[in-house]
């Protein structure tokens, strides 16, 4: 064979060529045209192991004709392919009154839902909101609280401090100081709000959780308001059944003081695992406002009484809920949170 015939046979292959793309109609075709002319068995191949029996000097000429060959089926097969997919994309059909794809939602963590539901509650009883800053002055957290720097009730406490009279506060109790300092009474708020302690997280405590302090000062304001004010919350919160009880207690800052229990959400008072036997579950201390406090903000002790009281609300949420560990409320787990 000779090298003629060769370039003869790239224009014969050359024209069979120029007819097939024209026939060209999905990718499958160019596929085939491919494997045809490029393929390892396919013409170009062939043309190939015919150049090898050839003498040198005719090798070369027909080589070049070949790889020219070889290099204009490549780039045809490359054109024709970027059009397809071209032509493909504006044929694709948008169906415009196909409903759109609905993003997830998120909703509100626990401790948010049952927050509301206490603020609702002593709104209703006509409570407004107060706040206070989470980085507050010692004197609000302790000293204006009849808490002097040596005092042992300090350490009913494990502070974070700032710096010397600086901390993150401890209780919600400063808002009560902060309030009354700037107005005159009657004085009726809640303060909800997150406080921090020098705690080691486990089942019931966390470095950081959140309280809602009460405050209710006003002429003839008497204990049985606050028994008052308990009850009606805790009926709210967990049903008409509740029952209260005050136990006696100490803060610097309430004068009697007292821890105050409700009936076990559980078993309503009959005695079970979650209240050890006892009925009763502890939720926090409250207490008729000393006047020493009263000094501190200028308030008149002869003519104004009133009682304070605190509660955690992981404390609620956890009764409410039944959740046995406090920090599943800040580990952020989506299996945990889905469920409110
Ligand atoms: N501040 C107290 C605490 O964190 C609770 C409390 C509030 C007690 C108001 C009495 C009156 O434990």
């Amino acid at each position: 064979m000779s090298d003629q015939t060769i370039e003869h046979q790239v224009q014969t292959l050359n024209a069979e060529l120029e007819t097939r793309l024209q026939e060209i109609k999905t990718a499958d075709d160019v596929n085939n045209i491919r494997v045809a002319y490029l393929g390892r068995k396919g013409k170009i191949a062939d043309l190939f192991k015919v150049m090898a029996t050839l003498s040198p000097e005719h090798r070369r000429d027909a080589g070049q004709a070949v790889n020219m060959f070889k290099a204009k089926v490549q780039s045809a097969i490359d054109q024709k392919k970027a059009s397809l997919s071209d032509q493909d994309r504006s044929n694709q059909f948008f169906d415009i009154s196909l409903p759109g794809h609905r993003g997830l939602l998120g909703h509100h963590h626990p401790l948010t839902l049952v927050l509301r539901e206490i603020k609702s509650c002593f709104s209703r009883m006509g409570f407004t909101i107060a706040q206070g800053p989470e980085v507050e002055l010692d004197y609000y957290n302790f000293e204006a609280l009849n808490i002097p720097k040596i005092h042992p009730s300090r350490d009913m406490q494990d502070t974070f401090y700032i710096s010397d009279d600086i901390v993150l506060r401890t209780h919600t109790s400063p808002v009560q100081v902060r309030t009354m300092e700037n107005q005159s009474p009657p004085v009726r708020i809640i303060a909800p709000g997150r406080c921090f302690r020098r705690d080691t997280p486990d089942a019931t405590h966390s470095p950081m959780f959140q309280q809602v302090e009460g405050l209710y000062v006003d002429e003839g304001v008497t204990f049985a308001d606050l028994k008052g004010v308990i009850l009606t919350f805790a009926r709210t919160m967990f049903g008409s059944d509740m029952k209260i009880r005050f136990r006696p207690g100490f803060f610097p800052f309430t004068e009697p003081s007292a821890e105050y229990d409700f009936s076990c959400v559980m078993c309503r008072g009959k005695g079970c695992r979650i209240c050890k036997g006892t009925g009763w579950i502890e939720i926090s201390g409250a207490g008729m406002v000393n006047p020493k406090v009263f000094e501190y903000v200028n308030y008149d002790p002869e003519k104004y009484t009133g009682y304070a009281f605190g509660m955690g609300v992981e404390r609620i949420a956890m009764l409410i809920y039944q959740i046995h560990d406090i920090r599943l409320f800040y580990e952020n787990d989506i299996r945990f949170l889905n469920q409110f």
